[in-house]
């Protein structure tokens, strides 16, 4: 049977991909962004997963507007890094795992939450990132990744609610998989930011703060902030914040904090991190 035992909420500022790429992380700017995922990295390496189930979104690299899916499964065997103006990153391509990912679509999907399947699809900053952070630089990532892109880009995005209940999908699907595998479920994306209009640079700490607290103790509470709300609060692009719920849907209700780090600013967003671990699944 495939366990998940824990999950890693991220976000997934790009600079941060560059400054990494650059070498550029020992600066004074990058310095407590390095040092605030020292923890994680050694975390995620004692964890061992075999599969990092990954909830990212697309920015119009993969998807552009003609294709919008709001939910889209990566069943692919690999997926190679989206070129997003500069060149792709010079990261290992992803590998997938799709018998896994085959039975999650038909379990989800035997559960009513309509999926798109997708067996080609680059991957952008929103899935690299992440990986880059809990994984520097090695020559290849150390597990397989089923990538699940969120569209948080063009309304009408999921409700928080639908992420959460589909994140309660996801983890019966898993855990009804019959091989013996380690699975960390990654909800990426967020914190407070906004990227354009007169708004832009919106940063809002108490937001923020109160979002890490309920999302480990009450996360059925977040379920219930309705878009205007995020956007009101935590900035056009906090709405990413709906992709955190999925991974909190999919570990265990009462889901131990292990580690968290918040850390302002990272390019124009607030860096918000939080590792939790399953008390059963270990
Ligand atoms: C920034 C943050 C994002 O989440 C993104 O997708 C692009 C840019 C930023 O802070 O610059
Ligand atoms: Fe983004």
């Amino acid at each position: 049977m495939a366990r998940i035992i824990g999950g890693v909420a991220t976000s997934h500022v790009p600079a941060i991909g560059a400054a990494i790429d650059h070498g550029r992380m020992g600066d004074a700017y990058w310095q407590p962004v390095a040092k605030g995922y020292e923890p994680s990295k050694k975390w995620l390496a004692e964890q061992k997963p075999d599969v990092v189930f990954l909830v990212y979104n697309d920015h119009a690299s993969a998807f552009s507007l003609e294709i919008i899916p709001t939910f889209a499964l990566g069943c692919a065997e690999t997926f190679p890094i989206a070129d997003e103006g500069w060149g792709p990153r010079k990261v290992p391509a992803v590998q997938g795992h799709p018998d896994l990912a085959w039975h999650i679509a038909q379990s989800t999907i035997l559960d009513e939450f309509d999926i798109t399947i997708v067996n080609k699809m680059a991957v952008d900053h929103g899935l690299t990132v992440p990986l880059s952070l809990l994984c520097g630089q090695p020559a290849a990532w150390p597990f397989r990744v089923i990538p699940l892109c969120v569209n948080v880009i063009q309304y009408p995005p999921p409700t928080a609610h639908r992420c959460y209940m589909l994140g309660k999908a996801i983890r019966k699907a898993i855990e009804s998989f019959d091989q013996d595998l380690r699975v960390v479920v990654f909800g990426t994306g967020g914190m407070s930011h906004q990227l354009q209009g007169p708004r832009a640079g919106l940063i809002n700490k108490e937001f923020d703060r109160r979002f890490l607290d309920r999302f480990a103790t009450d996360p059925e509470a977040l379920t219930r902030i309705p878009h205007v709300d995020f956007i009101r609060e935590a900035g056009s692009e906090g709405i990413e914040l709906v992709m955190w719920l999925i991974m909190r849907g999919a570990l265990e209700d009462d889901a131990k904090e292990v580690y968290r780090f918040y850390h302002v600013p990272a390019s124009n967003t607030a860096v918000g991190h939080m590792i939790l671990e399953n008390k059963r699944a270990a």
